[in-house]
């Protein structure tokens, strides 16, 4: 249930991360999308918090666990620095898509490592 939602919740916070960059680079602005993107990537990390908490045999002392911690703090970090208004378009296309690659990594981390570890 929970980590069904979780598979949910990843799908939805990067196509509002997609759906926020291209409102930005394309010199519009949604409140909209900028909240959903937030709570979104907030459900994700606390579907993941809470899997965390209530199976048994996984815990913060599993490599893999803080790596994902660290992945979506910069995931979410660079969506919210790159797109800040201010910075230059190069530079933010540059944070925003190496927030996309974190996201990419941590994804790449859960598929890769998860279950042999567990
Ligand atoms: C960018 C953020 C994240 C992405 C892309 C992501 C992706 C995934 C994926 C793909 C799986 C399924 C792996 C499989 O095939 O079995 C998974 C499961 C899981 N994730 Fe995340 N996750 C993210 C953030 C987090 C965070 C922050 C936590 C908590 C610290 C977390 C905890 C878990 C747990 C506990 C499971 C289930 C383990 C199991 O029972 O098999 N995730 N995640």
């Amino acid at each position: 249930m929970l980590e069904n939602a979780h598979f949910i919740f990843i799908w939805v916070s990067l196509l509002f991360y997609l759906m926020r960059g291209g409102f930005v680079f394309a010199n519009k602005s949604s409140k909209t999308i900028t909240t959903l993107n937030a709570l979104s990537s907030m459900a994700l990390f606390g579907s993941g918090i809470a899997m965390v908490f209530l199976i048994s045999n996984i815990s913060f002392a599993n490599g893999w666990v803080m790596t994902k911690l660290i992945g979506i703090l910069l995931y979410v970090g660079l969506g919210i620095i790159a797109l800040k208004p201010g910075l230059s378009k190069p530079t933010s296309l540059f944070l925003w898509l190496l927030g996309l690659a974190v996201f990419a990594y941590t994804f790449a981390v859960a598929k890769l490592f998860l279950e042999p570890i567990i």
